[in-house]
């Protein structure tokens, strides 16, 4: 069984694992993914490639928290989600409602422990809205029902995958700069950060209440350059805009074009560029990529 995202992520990058890997340097050491949401790439970087040492960090605390879950207790994480399923599918449509506003409550809530609060975060990413992940200025998760057809709310394969994955790998709860602090030469390292905005309604920055606006992108910049200087092999997806492609002007600029994801109106869903950044040059990637080397 090859594991997959156990949760669905907003800015998952699944449908561009392929396009990513194609950017790779030819060899690494260990390798960073220090704004991991779902971990879509991960899964590919540790069940393909020889890579001594892996890392993933997220500031999200509750997204941390269902990781380490699985990597400690998948067992106990899959008992209780299969009490959930259970409950759950005998229940109404009307009453599945009130079970979903009912657990979202108490997830918030949050007097509850860590098996309960990675169990509550699947059942609610599997049961709401477009399966999303989204948190308020308070930290509350707020995305409403779901009204979804048969979810499937314990995938037991794909957690026992995971935990696989998970076992040598060290998972922490920091803000990126952090998490990054003990990377040396010849390491990879994937920052996959909220993207900037494209134009004032297209700013998704609901992950968690932490917010990730100019000063933020202008420090996640400053950690490239002295990650690059270590000659580590660094690479970030953002959004297709001046003030990205200021940013990293420096460095070499690949182009792509991406399915918009976050949008539920159809007609919403157009392309857009996007970028990939890396810190050295790249070869191969095919169309629709150009590479700006500089
Ligand atoms: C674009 S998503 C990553 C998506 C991921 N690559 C995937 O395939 O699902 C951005 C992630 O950055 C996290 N984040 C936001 N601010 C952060 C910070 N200061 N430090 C670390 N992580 C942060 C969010 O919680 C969110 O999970």
């Amino acid at each position: 069984m090859i594991a997959k995202p156990f949760l669905k992520w907003v800015g998952g990058k699944t449908k561009l694992v392929p396009e990513l890997v194609a950017m790779f340097p030819k060899k690494f050491n260990n390798y960073y993914e220090p704004f991991v949401g779902g971990g879509a790439l991960f899964y590919e970087v540790v069940q393909k490639y020889k890579v001594g040492f892996s890392s993933i960090n997220d500031i999200n605390k509750k997204l941390i928290t269902a990781y380490i879950q699985i990597k400690q207790d998948p067992k106990g994480l899959i008992k209780f989600l299969e009490e959930i399923d259970k409950e759950y599918k005998k229940l109404s449509l009307k009453e599945q409602r009130g079970y979903f506003n009912l657990t979202r409550i108490k997830y918030n809530e949050g007097n509850i422990d860590d098996t309960m609060t990675a169990a509550y975060l699947i059942f609610l990413n599997k049961t709401c809205f477009n399966g999303m992940y989204r948190e308020n200025s308070k930290g509350e998760y707020n995305i409403p029902f779901g009204d979804q057809k048969n979810p499937n709310i314990c995938d037991e394969e794909n957690i026992l995958a995971v935990s696989r994955c998970l076992k040598d790998t060290k998972i922490t709860n920091l803000s990126f700069e952090d998490s990054v602090k003990k990377c040396n030469k010849g390491d990879l390292i994937y920052f996959d950060p909220p993207y900037y905005p494209v134009n004032a309604t297209s700013n998704f920055t609901g992950y968690s209440k932490n917010s990730f606006g100019e000063t933020e992108q202008r420090k996640l910049r400053d950690v490239f350059i002295s990650l690059a200087k270590k000659d580590c092999f660094v690479m970030m997806s953002n959004s297709h805009t001046p003030f990205i492609e200021e940013l990293y002007k420096d460095f070499y600029i690949n182009y792509r074009y991406a399915a918009r994801s976050i949008n539920s109106k159809g007609d919403k869903r157009g392309k857009i560029k996007e970028v990939v950044v890396t810190s050295y040059p790249t070869s191969g990637t095919g169309n629709p990529i150009l590479c700006k080397g500089r």
